[in-house]
């Protein structure tokens, strides 16, 4: 799911083929979920609804929601309830989900206060809510990267950088104003291997790079993926991601 104004366009057969790390690397997640046999459960940006899925086969009810129709569509085709929504606006659904769970989606939210207000409705009273998503110095080399090739090329503009990586104090305190009790909240890195930087550029930073023709994007991206080889290719490794990740769980009072 992403902010209501759309930043990133997403193809899901791309997004999986070439980020379906984005899944195999939240299992732990769903364990600290712990979903438990008939509990009713919100997934907050199920985006193609492998979590989902997952979430079902160990015995709970999940609706998901995502603000990307093809995404929608997709989950649909695996057999998730899944419904296009923003997280920045009211869900149509009050005090009904006994957890929510998200992953992956939050650093898309720079109106944290919104979203977390909207999750706090959807939840029971005494419902826990558990998400990871990008934190504080996460994919730093790559918004350098980025920064920097666009500092080089007046003519690409000012870059919009979409994302939001905060701090867990600064979380902590969006999540206790609208009512939770954060059981624990932690930041730690997770360096991620990817076949090669310029995919993830091409799938995540889209919405930066829209704006230019495709002579220009194609500077863009080997410029980009040039500036990065230092810092996050290795000759044994290849190319490994700089991801810092917060994950919390937290119980709506
Ligand atoms: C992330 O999962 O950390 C991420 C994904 C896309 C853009 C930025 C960050």
């Amino acid at each position: 799911m992403q902010p209501k104004k759309k930043n990133n366009q997403w193809n899901p057969d791309s997004y999986s083929e070439y980020t379906d790390f984005v899944y195999k690397l939240a299992s732990p997640l769903v364990d600290l979920l712990d979903p438990r046999e008939g509990e009713s459960i919100l997934d907050a940006g199920c985006g193609e609804g492998s979590l989902a899925r997952e979430i079902m086969r160990r015995g709970a009810q999940v609706i998901g929601v995502d603000q990307s129709p093809e995404m929608i569509r997709k989950a649909g085709e695996k057999g998730v309830e899944a419904y296009e929504a923003s997280l920045t606006e009211p869900l149509p659904w009050r005090e009904k989900f006994d957890a929510v769970f998200s992953n992956a989606v939050l650093h898309w939210i720079p109106q944290a206060g919104e979203a977390v207000r909207n999750i706090a409705a959807s939840l029971k009273p005494g419902g826990r809510f558990v998400a990871e998503f990008g934190g504080a110095g996460n994919v730093a080399q790559i918004v350098a990267a980025i920064e920097e090739v666009f500092a080089r090329h007046p003519e690409f503009g000012e870059p919009k950088i979409p994302w939001y990586f905060p701090t867990p104090q600064s979380y902590r305190e969006i999540l206790e104003a609208e009512g939770f009790r954060v059981e624990w909240i932690d930041l730690f890195p997770r360096p991620t291997p990817m076949e090669d930087v310029r995919y993830w550029l091409e799938i995540f930073a889209n919405g930066i790079i829209g704006h230019l023709s495709p002579k220009q994007q194609e500077i863009f991206l080997c410029e980009c993926r040039t500036i990065l080889r230092e810092s996050l290719y290795d000759p044994e490794k290849g190319w490994v991601i700089d991801y810092v990740r917060l994950r919390f769980k937290a119980w709506k009072r």
